[in-house]
């Protein structure tokens, strides 16, 4: 196990810090940058049948529905294809509105999951055409949906999902990007949009660079009760993943918010005992996500901001800056979960919590 773990202390670790090279993984051969194409053989014989689709239902569970989260973003933006998410447990037992001239979307690492299984086959039973895009080959999920696209992150052993995470985000947003041509986006814009894409596993280097930074961070917050992340838009959902990374292996109560829903709940709970991160990307609503920090402090409340390099408003404000490096929004996500990712495995172990193995969770969920 030792030798699996390629000198990490532990394979979430090793998985955090695989992501440049799975994210590489997951784009060779499906981009060409020179002309802007998107490749996606898995589903090729589908996309004008998608393309055409009245709209699109993301099922998944855990993480994969978070990712399923930024994937209405995506193709919403991109493709302008209406998108609705569902939990795949909520979705089966509501007799969902589905028929042939709708498309769903199951996501799930594993493939296995015995609800988005469920999800599955009741929406082929329904008419509906359904995509898969599952990590492990040959899965169950993967075998009955008419079509999908490998994350190809190789296996994943922690718990706490990361690499498939932001492995499964690229498939959507490359999804979206294909949905997109010749109907939504010129192929200048797409080329555009793609190159931004292949920027980011350096980008994502270098934010691994951070670690002993966000360790320092780690230790000021290890016995905390409670902590809440707030993001918007396309950081949104990241907000919901890094409050899930945290109570999946932490044990801390972690909740996420969309940062202006903070007034109508959340900002009750602020006080010294509670810090709150917020993902504050230079962006159209950084100046709202500025004055949602100011609410904070004046409630005494701790920040930690993931902000963008150059960025030198907000070290006036919040008491710990990562900076970032800038990238277009749509791939925000895919650099903004890292640190969130590494802030949750430092307080998890600091806290002596079994980080790959998390008490009363399993990698798969196969019963109901
Ligand atoms: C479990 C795992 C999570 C995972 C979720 C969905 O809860 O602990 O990490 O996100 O199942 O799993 P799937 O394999 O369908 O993505």
């Amino acid at each position: 196990e030792e030798i699996e773990k390629g000198g990490f202390d532990h394979f979430m670790l090793k998985e955090i810090f695989e992501q440049p090279t799975v994210m590489k993984d997951v784009m060779r051969g499906r981009v060409r940058l020179d002309d802007g194409l998107v490749r996606l053989g898995g589903i090729e014989d589908y996309l004008e049948q998608i393309k055409g689709a009245r709209r699109i239902v993301i099922c998944a569970c855990g993480t994969s529905w978070h990712a399923g989260l930024i994937g209405e973003y995506l193709i919403e933006e991109f493709a302008r294809i209406s998108v609705e998410v569902d939990y795949a447990s909520e979705f089966r037992y509501r007799n969902p509105i589905l028929d042939k001239n709708d498309v769903v979307i199951v996501i799930s690492q594993s493939g296995e999951t015995a609800d988005t299984l469920a999800a599955l086959r009741l929406a082929k039973e329904k008419g509906a055409t359904v995509i898969g895009i599952c990590n492990v080959v040959g899965s169950t999920i993967a075998r009955e949906t008419h079509c999908g696209m490998y994350t190809h992150a190789g296996p994943e052993i922690g718990v706490a999902s990361t690499k498939a995470f932001t492995a499964q985000v690229i498939v959507l947003y490359l999804l979206a990007l294909a949905l997109s041509k010749g109907r939504t986006l010129d192929d200048h814009e797409i080329e555009l949009y793609l190159r931004e894409l292949s920027a980011v596993p350096d980008k994502v280097g270098k934010i691994l660079d951070l670690n002993d930074q966000i360790l320092a961070i780690a230790r000021s917050y290890k016995d905390s009760k409670n902590c809440l992340y707030l993001g918007r838009g396309f950081n949104f959902p990241v907000a919901l993943e890094g409050a899930l990374k945290l109570k999946e292996i932490s044990y801390i109560h972690a909740e996420g918010y969309p940062a202006a829903e903070m007034k109508h709940g959340p900002i009750a709970l602020i006080d010294e005992d509670m810090p709150v991160v917020f993902i504050a990307n230079c962006d159209a609503t950084y100046t709202k996500i500025l004055s949602n920090i100011e609410e904070v402090r004046s409630r005494k409340g701790k920040v930690i901001a993931i902000a963008n390099e150059g960025d030198e408003d907000i070290g006036v404000l919040a008491d710990h800056v990562l900076y970032i490096p800038s990238a277009a929004g749509p791939v925000t996500p895919l650099l903004n979960v890292i640190p969130l990712q590494i802030l949750s495995y430092h307080i998890a172990t600091l806290r002596n919590c079994n980080v790959d193995r998390p008490r009363n969770l399993a990698k798969s969920v196969t019963v109901e």
